[in-house]
């Protein structure tokens, strides 16, 4: 018995995307379904052509075609999309939305935590990303941001090598796993970086964020540039909403930064959520975490230990978090992650209060 291309189709409705989220199914993918006898052979069209995510296409075809009635072979061949097809696939990602939007394009119920500190080193990028991890395990969907213009790393920590891809003007966050990561890293040309100072640095990064298609976001976070001067707060004044934990190490000139993260709160809009003191033990000590948070009269969301671990999982690409929730590290950066989600169930729905949007 011949398979049902009907039945093909509706089993195709199963291949997702992996970057998209959607079925290639309703991203309009499938070009071709051909069928002679067993052998099936399925055409999928991609946004680009080097596209790094084909072995995960061609797994999940091979995978919802093998139960259906009929099928022997199954064989996958790529195509590109045309221009015209891509900005059919952009209004629709945007759900009918074609001209774009000013800042930062987020839905409303999407939580934005800001993960900052008065100076550098202090471990920003590390804390960004195994929150984010740890934030993905509760089962939230989970965008990481990697905001730091001077030095990004989180790509490297996240050991996720491909680029983003242009659809049309927006731009799609490669993932790894259930994370979607989008890093200013890529798009910082050496020849370019001017871009990213002085007069045309709100410019950008406004029309950065704003091409970024996050799709359904439960939570981002982001990791900000060190320090308080013009990006942080640039960037905090495109971050609509945003909640900010402040990290410190155990021995801060507690008051000096206190000073600064609450100037740019106000500067911001941010809210200050609470202090996380990072590399604390024999070594350098604990208690200024504490102290940062009494001075800021914000909750203090807990102490993660100096732990070597944490530094070879960021290098090897993987986040501890994942890889060894049990060591102390990691649970300590899980708990940090616990309280700032209870802070939101505290907050309740009425948390942000939309206004109803005339149209
Ligand atoms: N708790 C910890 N224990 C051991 N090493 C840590 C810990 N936290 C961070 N590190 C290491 O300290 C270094 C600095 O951390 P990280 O890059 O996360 O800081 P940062 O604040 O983002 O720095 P920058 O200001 O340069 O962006 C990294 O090598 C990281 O692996
Ligand atoms: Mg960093």
């Amino acid at each position: 018995m011949e398979p049902s291309r009907d039945e093909i189709l509706k089993a195709l409705e199963q291949v997702i995307d992996p970057e998209l989220r959607r079925p290639v199914t309703e991203l309009d993918m499938v070009r071709q379904v051909s069928i002679d006898g067993g052998d099936v052979a399925v055409t999928i069209a991609l946004t680009v052509a080097g596209c790094p995510l084909r072995s995960s296409f061609e797994q999940q075809v091979a995978e919802v075609l093998a139960p259906v009635a009929g099928v022997e072979r199954v064989s996958l061949d790529f195509d590109v999309m045309s221009p015209e097809e891509k900005a059919v696939l952009t209004t629709k990602l945007r759900g009918g939305v074609t001209e774009r939007t000013k800042g930062i394009s987020l839905d409303r119920s999407t939580r934005v935590i800001a993960v900052a500190s008065g100076k550098g080193g202090v471990g920003k990028s590390t804390l960004s990303v195994n929150l984010a991890a740890a934030s993905s395990r509760l089962g939230h969907r989970t965008g990481i941001l990697d905001a730091d213009v001077y030095g990004y790393s989180i790509p490297h920590m996240l050991g996720i090598s491909q680029r983003p891809i242009l659809v049309d003007k927006m731009i799609v966050p490669p993932v790894k796993g259930e994370l979607k990561l989008m890093s200013i890293g890529f798009f910082l040309d050496e020849n370019a970086p001017v871009m990213w100072r002085g007069p045309m640095l709100h410019r950008a990064l406004e029309q950065f964020l704003s091409d970024v298609h996050w799709g359904e976001l439960d939570t981002l976070i982001v990791d900000m540039p060190p320090g308080t001067g013009d990006v942080s707060i640039s960037l905090g004044q495109l971050l609509p909403r945003a909640e900010a934990v402040i990290v410190t190490t155990p021995q801060p000139l507690a008051q000096e930064i206190a000073a600064r993260a609450a100037l740019m709160a106000q500067k911001t809009n941010m809210r200050l959520l609470g202090v996380v003191e990072n590399m604390s033990g024999d070594v350098f000590g604990s208690g200024g975490g504490q102290e940062l948070a009494d001075d800021l009269h914000v909750s203090f969301l807990g102490s993660v230990p100096l732990d070597p671990a944490l530094r070879e999982a960021g290098d090897a690409g993987e986040p501890l978090v994942t890889t060894s929730p049990e060591t102390p590290a990691a649970a300590a950066i899980s708990k940090v992650a616990d309280l700032i989600a209870e802070t939101r169930r505290e907050q309740g729905v009425g948390f942000v209060k939309a206004l109803p949007v005339l149209s």
